[in-house]
């Protein structure tokens, strides 16, 4: 059990037997220092309901409390409140649980099957801006759940179908003619607007770009090598991408949206089976009561066009099944954008209304908000274009670089790069990861890059700081007991114990900024300890045991900052 699983269990306990059975116990790790180190809110809240004074539950509350071998102190506080002060046996066993386990004696919770759907760019184009967060946040959550021993399985639901692949297979085909397709297609982008440009005033070209959408659809073998040529080159160029910003996802984690192209026509099938679809003005609808539109009527959802074509949704339609049915998943995070929110609640409705999957399986959006520039707006470059994701990684690198070498003229060239590469891009991950998902965030170079405040240099420079007292101390002792009598021992020590709670917190919520919190929450402390309780100074068990935490502590950070997808690095 978490800390705070074992306080609230056993607080519950006692809220039943002082005859408040169905209170919640309200648990939180406690405000300030002289609160204790948790602090129990509910008790307020029982006697109010209980119509008893506060006061005079809390007492009993307390009586029947036990808390033995886990806290050295309980009191009563203000109207009610339950202050819990740790035993600080208790926590250095379970700090020394800690060090001696590679997953810091974490207690594995039940393991699921969970998708994390995350990147997902469309291939027409080369990855922008747009496509950070998603991949960024994505990659913190497939990490974390594997931590807590799930089966993970990450998919990458890239677009590669539609009109716009025959309007580019059309221009890779008379490049191809000319001898100049590979080096046309080293700059997506610039291929991408010569192909539009081309289908806007040349009518020949548009209808052959046209032809070869029905073409690719009907799947006629030529024109689908064509189009494979052209994802290939697209997804090769995503792969850079990933690994410069060392993000799990390879070829394998790849299925596209002309994968579930010939399901199309079954999904229709059953949806009309169901009895769910409509005939509106020649289109196949899904009429969704519980999303109402300006005029308060059910809004329709559009399955298939008019013309016969089939829409984004269906698409997901066709992926859900798939994933319930194939992949056996019991529960698939879609990592996307906050502006398709309605797709997606849209989609799930009609997904569990037509019975295509259980009530078991949970589908969760997880949304989040749009990067912006210093502007206020939606990040661009200077003259207002879109920014290519490969380009605002090298800046990150080279303007690191710049900071490593004001510091440290004198490193060698290689570590330099080195470092560079570590601290710029965790940087630009970090600054995404620290924000609440849900809001917009403004991208600054300064701050992200910033060895002060809640930054990635920050947190690498003080799991640095840590390695550099193992370096300078005579002798480590690894299975040293720890002993706590500080007060700043303690707090480090009761922080190190959340470590637990925060990851599955994390992964219950898929917010990665509680982490973040936690691993500079847990940096702050470690300071106010080296400064409070010296380590290299002091001698004998006092010196092996404050080894011991500061250890704990590195390791702590190490494995927060792995789980975002951050490296860190001994000396920089
Ligand atoms: N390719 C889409 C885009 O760039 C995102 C796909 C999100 N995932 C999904 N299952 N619809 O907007």
């Amino acid at each position: 059990m978490t800390i705070q699983q074992l306080i609230s269990a056993r607080v519950q306990a006692a809220l039943a037997a002082a005859g408040a059975p169905d209170a919640s116990a309200n648990v939180q790790p406690a405000s300030k220092p002289e609160f204790g180190d948790y602090q129990a809110n509910g008790v307020m809240a029982a006697a109010k309901q209980l119509k008893t004074n506060p006061r005079e539950l809390a007492q009993k509350v307390l009586a029947a409390l036990d808390l033995d071998g886990i806290a050295s102190k309980l009191e009563i506080a203000g109207p009610g409140f339950i202050n819990i002060h740790l035993d600080p046996a208790f926590l250095a066993r379970r700090a020394e649980a800690a060090l001696a386990d590679d997953k810091l004696a974490i207690e594995l919770p039940a393991p699921q099957r969970v998708m994390v759907e995350y990147s997902s760019p469309n291939l027409a184009k080369e990855m922008h801006v747009g496509h950070l967060r998603s991949s960024i946040i994505g990659d913190a959550l497939a990490r974390v759940l594997g931590f807590l021993g799930h089966d993970v399985v990450r998919a990458n639901h890239v677009g590669d179908w539609g009109t716009q692949f025959g309007m580019l297979t059309a221009l890779l085909v008379e490049e191809s003619q000319q001898g100049t397709a590979q080096l046309e297609l080293n700059d997506l982008e610039a291929f991408y607007r010569k192909a539009k440009v081309h289908f806007d005033e040349d009518e020949e070209f548009a209808n052959r770009a046209r032809d070869y959408v029905v073409k690719l659809q009907g799947g006629d073998p030529e024109v689908l090598a064509l189009w494979r040529q052209f994802v290939d080159v697209s997804l090769e160029h995503c792969e850079a991408v990933y690994r410069k910003l060392n993000v799990g996802l390879t070829r394998e984690h790849v299925r596209g949206e002309s994968a579930y192209n010939d399901d199309l026509q079954v999904v229709l099938k059953d949806l009309e089976a169901s009895g769910m679809l409509a005939e509106d003005q020649g289109a196949k609808v899904v009429f969704l009561e519980e999303f109402k539109n300006q005029e308060g009527e059910p809004m329709g959802v559009i399955i298939q066009k008019k013309d016969g074509g089939f829409l984004y949704t269906t698409t997901d339609i066709s992926a859900v099944r798939y994933r319930h049915r194939e992949l056996k998943l019991e529960r698939v995070l879609y990592v996307v954008d906050a502006r398709q929110s309605l797709h997606f609640q849209q989609m799930f409705s009609i997904c569990r209304k037509a019975g295509f999957v259980p009530d078991s399986m949970s589908l969760e959006h997880i949304a989040f908000g749009t990067m912006m520039g210093e502007d206020g707006k939606p990040f661009k470059t200077r003259s207002g274009g879109t920014v290519k994701l490969i380009d605002l990684l090298q800046e990150a690198e080279e303007r690191a670089y710049q900071l490593v070498a004001e510091k440290n003229p004198e490193l060698p060239e290689e570590d330099k790069r080195r470092i560079a590469n570590v601290v710029g891009i965790g940087a630009v991950k970090y600054a995404d990861l620290s924000k609440n998902r849900i809001g917009d965030y403004v991208f600054n170079w300064d701050t992200m890059l910033s060895f002060e405040g809640n930054t990635a240099p920050y947190l690498q420079y003080a799991y640095t700081r840590v390695q550099s007292v193992f370096r300078k101390a005579e002798d480590y002792d690894a299975t040293a007991p720890v002993v706590i009598n500080e007060a700043a021992e303690k707090q480090l020590a009761v922080a190190l114990a959340q470590f637990e709670d925060t990851v599955k917190d994390v992964a219950d919520s898929g917010y990665p900024h509680y982490l973040c919190q936690y691993l500079y929450q847990l940096a702050t402390l470690f300071s106010r300890f080296y400064e409070a309780c010296p380590i290299l100074k002091s001698e004998g068990e006092v010196q092996a045991s404050r080894l011991q935490l500061a250890a704990l502590t590195a390791k702590t950070l190490k494995s927060g900052l792995d789980l975002l997808g951050i490296e860190v690095l001994d000396a920089m």
